[in-house]
């Protein structure tokens, strides 16, 4: 398999603190990553420094270097990076227009679509990635405000699918759904994998071991412990590592 996303000798800080320490992952092309920790292990700080979303924090700083096929991604144009790097929030908020045109919003930015047919297929295609479009084909024009919350978070990641983009990162994004519409997420993550790279940063242990191909555990800024998911679950190799994911801690 194609490595896609190479991290070496990661170190975070904010206000010089240091909040991810010398971490080197390797991820790989069409699978999902998944990252497990307690709070405050540097979860959404290490995806957040996928796509440069903390660039303008001026209390954030880093070190070390992150490779996208091989090009660094702090040398890359902002607008590139993150068209191919998108990312799904822990509570996304679609934008107060129709489910239509939260979708056709970005690429239209983007010049990635121009005529109506196009923008049709494209509607249709990414909802169907997701498993709304049976749900909602026949309310395109309403308000994307007026859908329940697990059909606001597919959304959200379907609106990610229209950009196109070579690697999905999520944060928790099943932290505030129930369990149907946690499975409809999920369902919908295996099936993008055959097209994406998925990191997936969950506060649910369970969830890394139904989805994912690989699973890292954070502690406290530090990687404590990576491998294939199902070997980590069933004979982690640290104490803290099996403490964590039998609930023993967290
Ligand atoms: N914008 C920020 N400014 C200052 N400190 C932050 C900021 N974001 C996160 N932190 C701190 O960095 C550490 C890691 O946080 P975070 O990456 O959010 O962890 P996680 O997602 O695992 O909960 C925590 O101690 C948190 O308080
Ligand atoms: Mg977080």
């Amino acid at each position: 398999m194609v490595n896609k996303i190479k991290v070496k000798n990661l170190s975070c800080y904010y206000n010089k603190q240091c909040v991810l320490n010398s971490l080197n992952i390797n991820i790989l092309q069409h699978e999902i990553l998944s990252i497990i920790g307690p709070a405050n292990s540097g979860k959404t700080t290490f995806l957040r420094t996928l796509n440069r979303m903390n660039d303008l924090n001026v209390n954030y700083s880093r070190k070390g270097e992150i490779y996208l096929d091989n090009n660094n991604i702090f040398f890359m144009n902002m607008e590139s990076l993150r068209k191919r790097i998108g990312m799904l929030f822990e509570m996304p908020i679609p934008l107060p227009m129709s489910i239509y045109d939260n979708i056709v919003y970005a690429p239209k930015l983007l010049n990635i679509v121009s005529n109506k047919s196009d923008q049709d297929a494209m509607v249709e295609k990414v909802l169907k990635n997701v498993s709304l479009w049976n749900e909602v084909k026949d309310r395109l024009n309403s308000s994307a405000m007026k859908i329940s919350g697990g059909q606001q978070q597919r959304l959200c990641i379907a609106r990610i699918l229209a950009i196109n983009p070579e690697v999905i990162l999520f944060d928790e994004p099943c932290s505030g759904l129930d369990p149907i519409s946690t499975a409809k997420v999920e369902e919908s993550m295996i099936r993008l994998k055959q097209k994406y790279t998925i990191v997936l940063v969950t506060n649910n242990v369970k969830q890394a071991s139904r989805v994912s191909d690989k699973t890292a555990f954070f502690l406290m800024g530090k990687l404590i412990e990576i491998n294939e998911t199902g070997k980590l679950f069933i004979s982690p190799q640290k104490k803290q590592t099996g403490d964590y994911i039998t609930g023993r801690f967290g």
